[in-house]
């Protein structure tokens, strides 16, 4: 009879630990009483960035001033030696700090600073007291990357419109076409060339974040749930793995392997472009790319940025000579429908971490 007790409770504690989807910690939440300022910044703080580096710092005087600061100890220095990423991943924060603002009621003017005016400061916003826009902070809140398959079904033609809006750099190529065969079979070769590449390799193990204790500690990273290994196979990684296993051969391969099942389940791929490779464009490229991933998420349209053709030089020339007409390709993203968009699981830094704010 013990025996069986004993028995019914591990299984339910193992059950338990098991279906525990999301690493804890993942976001801290926004402070009950916090001020616009305050609320401002952690909106801003839930953008996107490349391996969840957040390489943001603001400061903020009043009400009247934010300093956006490029954090570069935050840098991806192998697969990211321009900071081209790091200026994208600002570009997202940017526009989530328009996005709270407005919604806030303050109107906000950014302005980049050129090379000459720029130390660590990226851009200047000056804020102003004006009606509330209307906009849903919510869906600030429920934005995420989706790394599992999606449907292959096509994106409807009103909703890829909606997507685009008036963006008239960014094409959008369904994956039946011979284009998005073509994206799809260049991003698997591109992830397949990084994945083997050790430094890049040891990169993204120093942004792995495999335990609950890592991820509680760093609130940055990629963390276990949000590369969406969920049930056994997470319950070990989450308690077994330590960072270095993401250079093992086996880790490798199986991200080859979900790579290919990524890049063959979707509706199509956004391929967004700019005029130069100047900071102010990479910062435009990070604000359409936010933007989008909202608009996909309120779609039910879930949204992976696949940057591996962008990163790895070869194969930029060669997809940027046949796809990238509307100018130089900097941004590239798998979309594709879903019953439904779960619940975002990566962490955040808290807003004091990130932001000085001065009266
Ligand atoms: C410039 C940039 C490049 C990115 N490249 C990739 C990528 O190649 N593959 C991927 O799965 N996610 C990529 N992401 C998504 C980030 O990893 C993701 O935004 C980050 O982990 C935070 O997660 P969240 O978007 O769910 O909040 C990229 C994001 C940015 C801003």
């Amino acid at each position: 009879m013990m025996n069986m007790v004993r028995f019914v409770f591990m299984m339910t504690a193992i059950v338990a630990l098991v279906s525990c989807k999301t690493n804890i910690g993942a976001r801290s939440p926004l402070s009950i009483g916090a001020g616009d300022m305050h609320k401002i910044i952690y909106y801003a703080t839930l953008a996107g960035s490349s391996h969840n580096t957040q390489p943001w710092k603001v400061e903020v005087l009043g009400d009247r001033e934010i300093r956006v600061f490029a954090d570069t100890t935050r840098a991806l220095n192998v697969i990211d030696p321009k900071k081209r990423e790091l200026y994208i991943s600002l570009g997202a924060f940017i526009e989530n700090l328009d996005l709270a603002a407005g919604a806030l009621g303050y109107a906000m003017e950014v302005q980049v600073l050129s090379r000459s005016e720029r130390t660590a400061c990226v851009a200047v916003v000056a804020l102003e007291r004006v009606r509330p826009s209307g906009f849903d902070l919510h869906s600030l809140v429920v934005r995420r990357t989706l790394r599992i398959p999606f449907h292959a079904a096509d994106i409807r033609e009103e909703e890829v419109k909606r997507i685009l809006a008036d963006d008239r750099q960014t094409s959008f190529f369904a994956a039946s076409t011979a284009e998005g065969r073509f994206i799809a079979k260049q991003t698997l070769s591109a992830y397949r060339q990084q994945s083997m590449n050790r430094p890049a390799q040891s990169e993204f193990a120093r942004w792995v974040r495999f335990s609950d204790r890592d991820v509680h500690l760093r609130q940055d990273g990629i963390t276990t749930a949000g590369m969406q290994i969920n049930g056994i196979k997470g319950f070990v990684v989450r308690n077994f793995f330590k960072p270095v296993d993401a250079e093992k051969k086996q880790f490798v391969q199986a991200g080859i392997q979900k790579t290919e099942k990524q890049v063959g389940n979707c509706g199509g791929w956004l391929v967004l472009t700019s005029p130069d490779n100047s900071v102010a464009s990479w910062i435009d490229i990070g604000r359409r790319y936010e933007r989008m991933n909202i608009i996909c998420t309120s779609l039910h349209i879930g949204f992976q940025p696949m940057n591996q053709i962008v990163e790895e030089q070869n194969f930029l020339e060669n997809v940027q000579h046949e796809i990238g007409k509307s100018g130089k390709i900097q941004f590239v993203a798998r979309i594709g429908y879903m019953i439904e968009i779960p619940p975002p699981v990566s962490p955040r830094r808290p807003v004091d971490s990130v932001a000085v704010f001065y009266k």
